[in-house]
């Protein structure tokens, strides 16, 4: 289990390594001097975390060197925390579409494999920080397995 975590830390690192045209995967620290609310769970299909489960699936695409994009396909459990804006928690599954990285990058045109050959799902514990009034999104935590 434990091995599995560290994969995706491990594809970014040799992409890193191999100077690919990728984002460099170093994940933010969220410095802030506000005190933070407490957690408090959301709906699963609120449109904030919607649009979070869909940050996080970008950012998986952009450590991966899948050839295909994968897309954001059950989210399990949210929970949001306001912090100089809004801190989403996701428990999600990210699963491999049919759309290739180097064609269509909108995500919402793209199905999700059904040839079992190509399937395939990820289970991802997510943090995105959103400030709201900003249009910022900041991938804290991505863990998938
Ligand atoms: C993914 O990479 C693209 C192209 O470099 C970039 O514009 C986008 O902001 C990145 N998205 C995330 C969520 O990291
Ligand atoms: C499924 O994908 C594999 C590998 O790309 C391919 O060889 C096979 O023909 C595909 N099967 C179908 C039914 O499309």
């Amino acid at each position: 289990m434990r091995a599995a975590w560290v994969l995706l830390a491990c594809c970014c690192l040799v992409l890193r390594a191999t100077k690919e045209p990728f984002e460099d995967c170093n994940l933010h620290k969220l410095n802030s001097g506000v005190k933070p609310g407490f957690p408090k769970t959301i709906k699963t299909n609120d449109p904030g975390v919607l649009q979070a489960a869909r940050h996080t699936a970008e950012r998986f695409n952009n450590c991966t060197n899948d050839i295909f994009l994968f897309k954001e396909s059950h989210i399990k459990r949210a929970l949001v925390q306001i912090v100089k804006g809004l801190k989403y928690m996701l428990d999600m599954e990210i699963a491999r579409t049919i759309c290739k990285k180097n064609g269509q990058r909108n995500l919402d045109n793209c199905d999700f494999q059904t040839n079992h050959t190509l399937t395939q799902t990820f289970s991802c514990y997510s943090e995105i920080w959103v400030i709201p009034w900003l249009h910022k999104f900041t991938v804290l935590v991505l863990l998938c397995h």
